[in-house]
C-alpha cells in the first residue's frame, strides 16, 4: 500500500472515531433527558443543605433550651446509642470525659476533644439522633447539647443556650489546635 494510501485510510479512521464519540455523547445526552436527570435543584431543597453553623456565630437558627430540658430528649432520643450518661455504646459513641492529655492513646470526646461548641450544635443539627437525621428542632438541638454540655461539666443544668449565649461556651480544648486557616 503506498504512503498517501495509508495516511488517507488513518484520517478516515480519525474521523470515523470523532464521528461515533459525538453519537456516543449526543445519544447519552437524549438518555439524559429523558430519564429526567438535571432537573434543578430548588431553593426549598437548597435548605435543607444549608445549615452550616461555623464558630464565627454565624447560621444559627432561633430557640433556646437548657441541659434539663435537654434530658428528656437525650433520655428519648440518644440513649440508646450513646447510653444514658453519655459513655457511649461502641466504638465513636463516646460523647463524655475522656484526656487528651493521657500518656495512653487520648480519648476523644465532645468534652476532651472538640474546640468549639458551634461544632456540637452544628453536628447534632445536621447528623444526629443517626437513625432520624435533620429531625430535631432548632430549640432541641440547643437542649440536648446543653445536656451534653453538661455532662462534660462544661456548662451547669440551668444555662439557657441560644445563638448569643453559645458564643460563650468556652470548650476545654480551645486552645489544643493550630489555626491554619490563614497560613496558606
Ligand atoms: C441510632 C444510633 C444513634 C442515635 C439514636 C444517636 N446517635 Fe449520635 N452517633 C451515633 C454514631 C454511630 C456516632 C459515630 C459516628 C461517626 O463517628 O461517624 C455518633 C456520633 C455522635 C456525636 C459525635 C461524637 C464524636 O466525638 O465524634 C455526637 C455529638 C452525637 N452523636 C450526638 C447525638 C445526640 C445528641 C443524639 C440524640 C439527639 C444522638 N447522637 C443520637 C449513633 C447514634
Amino acid at each position: 500500500m503506498s504512503m498517501p494510501n495509508i495516511i488517507e485510510k488513518r484520517n478516515k479512521l480519525v474521523a470515523l472515531s470523532l464521528a461515533i464519540i459525538a453519537l456516543i455523547s449526543f445519544s447519552s445526552m437524549m438518555q439524559a433527558q429523558t430519564i429526567g436527570l438535571g432537573t434543578p435543584i430548588s431553593e426549598s431543597q437548597l435548605q435543607g443543605f444549608d445549615l452550616i453553623a461555623p464558630p464565627n456565630g454565624s447560621g444559627y437558627p432561633d430557640g433556646s433550651g437548657t441541659a434539663v430540658q435537654g434530658k428528656v430528649i437525650f433520655d428519648r432520643r440518644c440513649a440508646a446509642c450513646h447510653a444514658m450518661d453519655g459513655s457511649g455504646t461502641s466504638g465513636n459513641t463516646r460523647l463524655v470525659g475522656g484526656n487528651m492529655q493521657s500518656a495512653e492513646r487520648p480519648i476523644r470526646t465532645v468534652g476532651s476533644y472538640w474546640p468549639h461548641a458551634s461544632t456540637l450544635f452544628d453536628y447534632v443539627r445536621r447528623a444526629m439522633p443517626a437513625d432520624a437525621p435533620k429531625s430535631l428542632s432548632g430549640s432541641e438541638v440547643y437542649q440536648v447539647i446543653a445536656y451534653v454540655l453538661f455532662l462534660n461539666g462544661i456548662v451547669d443544668d440551668s444555662m439557657v443556650l441560644n445563638k448569643d449565649s453559645i458564643m460563650d461556651i468556652d470548650m476545654p480544648n480551645k486552645d489544643g489546635f493550630i489555626d491554619s486557616s490563614q497560613a496558606l
